[in-house]
């Protein structure tokens, strides 16, 4: 079974994925990550942001692998944990950009589509449903208002240690909104079959019982 999780960033999309796919068992892939990772990648070895080929060249051949742990899941780089190094500032302020390049992303969704072949998957990010796993059983469109995911942001970033103010991380939410929702190739779109699901006011727990409920109605 393929269940897709999609909307804009810090909607607590990769919160309730991981909590699902746990509770299912199922595994977890999320996506934003491997952009991320994608990201880091090009600015360590410092290529143009929109050098395409260049940035292509070395992304093909990198291995990007995640490790499920009790902590939360870890991320890898050709072998080397990446885990914080993708969600520090730099690497999250230059996402978009590296996420808007048309083989970036189709080297992306070909890799997300191996991984969701072979298992049943909770699947999270901004085109999962729409373009990555459109025969999804399950497809969810989670939004919050920017206020209610800036606060989140900045709670899960003073768990790692990094020290961001709430104002900041509404700014840059706003912005990544933007570019994610106008960039040509696949922007942030709810599926017209995705249930939307607003969390601004709903508990984690309340959340994952409402998701739970709609895939127990498609195993019957
Ligand atoms: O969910 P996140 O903040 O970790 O996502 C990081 C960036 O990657 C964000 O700018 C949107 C982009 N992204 C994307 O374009 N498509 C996806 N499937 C997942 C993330």
């Amino acid at each position: 079974m393929q269940i897709a999780i999609d909307g804009p960033a810090g909607s607590g999309k990769s919160t309730i994925a991981k909590i699902v796919a746990n509770r299912l068992g199922f595994i977890y892939c999320d996506t934003g990550a491997m952009y991320r990772t994608a990201t880091v990648m090009a600015l360590r070895l410092g290529l143009k942001l929109d050098d395409e080929a260049a940035i292509m060249a070395h992304l093909k051949p990198l291995a990007i692998t995640f490790k499920p742990t009790p902590e939360g899941q870890q991320v890898f780089m050709d072998g080397e944990e990446v885990t914080l190094a993708i969600r520090e500032p730099e690497t999250t302020n230059n996402v978009s950009q590296v996420a808007a390049l048309p083989a970036v992303r189709a080297e992306m969704v070909q890799r997300q589509r191996d991984i969701a072949a072979t298992h049943d998957i909770v699947m999270d990010g901004r085109d999962i449903g729409t373009t990555v796993l459109p025969d999804a059983e399950v497809k969810i469109f989670m939004v919050a208002s920017v206020k209610a995911r800036a606060q989140r942001r900045h709670e899960e970033n003073v768990a790692k240690g990094i020290m961001t103010s709430v104002a900041t991380l509404e700014q840059e939410i706003a912005t990544r909104d933007h570019k994610d929702a106008t960039r040509a190739v696949s922007p942030l779109q709810k599926a017209p079959d995705a249930i939307e699901i607003d969390s601004t006011n709903m508990t984690i727990a309340q959340e994952v019982d409402e998701i739970l409920q709609l895939v127990a109605t498609k195993i019957q």
